[in-house]
């Protein structure tokens, strides 16, 4: 398959990075991360901005091959399982979402997300790909965790093959083109300038 025509069709140019991520399945399974590679996602991951800077993103990195990469496969959902085995990492994100003192921090699952956007970014200019599920056993994947986080989704990290044969329906998805709701769904058509009462 032609990875170029998973592409995004944009309406201006993007940058490559963002319109040629997209969230494969067909993983190398004899593909090893490097720890620069490692360093690199966590680092992108780190200089996300956070509201009050406050970073509650928390990563735990299981390595193919290690026994954390086969609790944390399992704990994923089968549809999930069936491809995410050849990850070269399965990397759970999880949010800190109250700080020391118990206090919320109403915004560390938006920081999360922002600081996974930051991470998956990096993996692409580092020829890796990144897919989010959201699909797995929260209570299991919590049960691996330290109790002060909340685990969010879990990141099959690797490098595409194009020889991996996938079994159905993944393989179809593989190779079906990428979808967004068209530019304008995004704009909301309210007059930002009306008049609303003070806040007290
Ligand atoms: C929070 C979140 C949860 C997701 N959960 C799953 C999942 O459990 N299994 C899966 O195959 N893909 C999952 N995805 C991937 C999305 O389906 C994918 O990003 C979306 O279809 C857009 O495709 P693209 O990333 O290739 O552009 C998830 C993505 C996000 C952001």
């Amino acid at each position: 398959m032609n990875t170029d025509a998973k592409t995004a069709s944009t309406a201006v140019p993007l940058h490559p990075l963002l319109a040629g991520r997209w969230s494969p399945r067909a993983l190398d399974p004899g593909h090893h991360l490097t720890d620069t590679q490692v360093t690199a996602l966590l680092e992108a991951a780190r200089w996300a901005p956070s509201a009050s800077n406050s970073q509650p993103w928390r990563f735990a990195v299981a390595l193919r091959g290690t026994a954390s990469h086969a609790a944390v496969l399992a704990a994923l959902a089968g549809g999930n399982r069936a491809w995410a085995h050849a990850a070269s990492a399965l990397v759970v994100a999880a949010a800190e979402t109250h700080d020391a003192d118990g206090a919320e921090r109403p915004w560390a699952v938006y920081d999360t997300g922002q600081a996974v956007a930051h991470l998956s970014t990096q993996a692409r200019w580092e020829g890796l790909s990144v897919h989010q599920m959201g699909g797995f056993d929260v209570r299991g994947i919590a049960a691996l965790l330290p109790d002060d986080v909340t685990p969010l989704v879990v990141l099959a990290v690797g490098r595409r093959d194009d020889t991996v044969e996938l079994a159905e329906p993944f393989a179809s998805r593989e190779s079906a083109p990428r979808e967004r709701l068209p530019l304008e769904a995004l704009q909301l058509t309210v007059d930002l300038s009306r008049a609303v009462p003070a806040a007290a």
